[in-house]
């Protein structure tokens, strides 16, 4: 795990991190796009946090803190490199920077068919509300 290399996501690597998301992440996000993987960085140059070993992309994680909540998206790892801690370094960082920002809860959508990220994120100290459900409303 010592040669894993985790540093933020610039413009260049847009391209590379879509085709990642493609093999690695579970479906796809309405954001899935260049222009909304742009906008992301644009907004937040260190929300989109790239795991690599020898250069190769392994695995990502959005780490989105808009002043008031922690919100974790797009945790994957590449399929030939699971099991190895690289989702558990990607969730360590991210809590670091929140916890740096000043944040005080970090949460994540998952959705209960994942049982393969159940697993993660509850050895991540992870654990669901059963109380609230997503409620959404598309803007375009
Ligand atoms: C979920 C995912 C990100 C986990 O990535 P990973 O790098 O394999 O996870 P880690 O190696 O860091 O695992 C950390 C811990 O989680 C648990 N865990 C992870 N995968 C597990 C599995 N298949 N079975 C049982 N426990 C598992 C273990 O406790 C593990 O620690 P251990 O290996 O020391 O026992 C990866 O499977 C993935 O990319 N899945 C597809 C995308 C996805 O579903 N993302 C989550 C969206 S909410």
């Amino acid at each position: 795990m010592n040669d894993l290399h985790i540093r933020a996501a610039d413009p260049s690597d847009i391209a590379a991190v879509l085709g990642f998301w493609q093999v690695a992440a579970e479906g796809t996000s309405i954001s899935d796009d260049e222009q909304g993987v742009a906008r992301l960085i644009a907004r937040d140059p260190e929300a989109l946090l790239l795991a690599e070993r020898d250069g190769a992309l392994l695995g990502s994680v959005i780490s989105g803190f808009d002043g008031w909540r922690c919100h974790i998206y797009r945790l994957a790892v590449h399929p030939g490199a699971r099991r190895q801690g690289i989702a558990a370094a990607l969730l360590a960082a991210t809590e670091e920077r929140f916890v740096a920002l000043g944040g005080r809860r970090a949460d994540a959508m998952v959705l209960e068919r994942n049982e393969l990220a159940h697993h993660a994120w509850k050895a991540a100290g992870y654990g669901p509300e059963e109380a609230w459900r997503r409620w959404t409303k598309p803007l375009r």
